[in-house]
């Protein structure tokens, strides 16, 4: 889909990936809702985006995103793009990991964007079309010691968005899975942690240097314009 002039929905827009996707896509021509729970940062980024709308909401909330959609549809009158970037990592070993824990990524990270997809899919439907775009990770294809839990969340939201993909081809909706590497964002130090285990000589995440969130914001417009199932951060990480 071509971006321009459509009404995209970013979630995660305050910081790293969605801030640079959003930048971008309003270059583009894009009309944006801005969405993640930093209200004095949205409104800030609303002003230097022409045409943006900002919407706080904790996307951990069903509440939260349904007022999320309904507010952008009234504001706009429709919805073409809804981007489900809003996420937060879990770093633990497999015998250490917090049962709570798991359940607030869960909801974070599977939860919301799936509530989010259930909310605009008859929108989009009604429309003729739409574009979905998910985020998961590089991590859901390998098995990074640490990162299991996290790993099979971004791992499960990955074969959801390519079940609804199936599911939702006769509606014109494309659904595609964006997996970036490690990325140069806040997304460190904003990871909850837990005890980890010490892998020594173990480097199977260490394969090229960080990217810019920049670059992953490329991919992702590139996800938008092919609508293709699934975009890499790089394509080795396709073939793992
Ligand atoms: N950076 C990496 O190395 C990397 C690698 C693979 C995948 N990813 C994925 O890329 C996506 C973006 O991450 P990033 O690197 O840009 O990290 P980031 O800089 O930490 O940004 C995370 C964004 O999500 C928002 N957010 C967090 N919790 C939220 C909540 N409960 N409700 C609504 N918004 C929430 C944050 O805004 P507020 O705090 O204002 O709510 C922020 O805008 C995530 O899904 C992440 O899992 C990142």
């Amino acid at each position: 889909m071509d971006v321009r002039n459509k009404i995209v929905i970013i979630t995660g827009a305050s910081s790293g990936i969605g801030l640079a996707t959003a930048k971008l896509l309003a270059k583009q021509g894009a009309k944006l809702t801005l969405v993640s729970r930093s209200k004095e940062k949205l409104v800030e980024l609303s002003k230097e985006i022409p045409a943006s709308f900002a919407i706080p909401a904790d996307m951990t909330k069903s509440s939260d995103i349904k007022h999320m959609i309904e507010e952008t549809k009234k504001h706009f009158g429709r919805i073409d793009i809804l981007i489900n970037n809003a996420g937060q990592g879990y770093d633990a070993s497999i015998e250490k990991t917090n049962i709570d824990t798991i359940r607030y990524i869960f909801d974070l990270d599977v939860a919301g964007p799936l509530i989010a997809m259930q909310q605009v899919i008859p929108l989009m439907r009604n429309q003729g079309g739409g574009v979905i775009i998910n985020i998961s990770s590089g991590t859901a294809l390998m098995h990074l010691p640490n990162m299991g839990v996290y790993a099979a969340l971004k791992r499960a939201l990955a074969i959801i968005s390519l079940t609804a993909r199936e599911e939702l081809k006769k509606d014109h909706i494309a659904v595609s899975v964006v997996y970036p590497y490690m990325t140069l964002t806040d997304f460190d130090d904003n990871t909850i942690k837990d005890p980890i285990i010490e892998t020594e000589g173990y480097e199977g995440g260490n394969r090229v240097p960080p990217d810019t969130a920049e670059y992953i914001a490329q991919k992702i417009l590139e996800a938008i314009e092919s609508g293709d199932s699934e975009v890499f951060a790089h394509d080795w990480m396709g073939k793992q």
